[in-house]
């Protein structure tokens, strides 16, 4: 049996959105200006992004893009051993990189910081690893993480403490190929 998807279109999309917090035009134009950034800092050295699946998906390649230098990119898919919607911070791998990052200057892509438990587990994993530098991306960040003691480099956009979809981010895996950031109308929820 062939399986097939239910017929969605744009405005069955937009229906279920409560408000866009951040257009694809904004996307774009931080992206390029934290990528001038990222060429003056990683100047004359060699940079391996690495984007945390799933959510990272869509800035990764927008990044990758937008930066005019030579890059390589690799990926990992983590699970966090959490109860329900809270993440405990103890993480599983279920994808490691296909790299060996020993001496590498890595920088970590991810398409939110909420209460950074998985990004201090990740900077830990991947520092004891002898990378040159371990350093971070992230296109969101979520008012929790600003008090983190985990260092973000480069911070795309601050959002308030509001669940947001889009642009990678899901809800039940749904709405990550939505081109802007935007909160959910609550009859999704319901
Ligand atoms: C999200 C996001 C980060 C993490 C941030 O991933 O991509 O990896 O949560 O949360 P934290 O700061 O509270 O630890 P998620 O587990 O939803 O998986 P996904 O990327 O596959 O959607």
């Amino acid at each position: 049996m062939v399986w097939q998807a239910d017929p969605v279109d744009a405005s069955d999309l937009e229906s279920d959105l409560a408000k866009t917090l951040i257009t694809p035009e904004e996307i774009s134009d931080r992206l390029a200006e934290l990528s001038r950034d990222i060429e003056r800092d990683y100047e004359g050295k060699d940079l391996l992004l690495v984007g945390v699946l799933k959510g990272a998906v869509m800035v990764m390649a927008d990044l990758a893009r937008s930066l005019d230098r030579h890059i390589e990119m690799d990926w990992m898919a983590i699970s966090s051993y959490g109860s329900g919607t809270t993440s405990s911070g103890v993480v599983r791998i279920l994808k490691d990189l296909d790299t060996d990052i020993t001496g590498r200057h890595v920088l970590v892509v991810e398409d939110i910081v909420d209460t950074g438990l998985t990004l201090s587990w990740l900077i830990s994993n991947l520092s004891s690893r002898g990378p040159a530098s371990v350093e971070i991306f992230t296109l969101l960040r979520k008012p929790d993480a600003q008090r983190m003691q985990v260092k973000v480099n480069y911070v795309g956009f601050e959002i308030p403490d509001e669940f947001v979809v889009g642009y990678g981010l899901d809800y039940d895996q749904r709405y990550r190929n939505l081109r802007q950031i935007a909160t959910l109308a609550s009859h999704v929820y319901s």
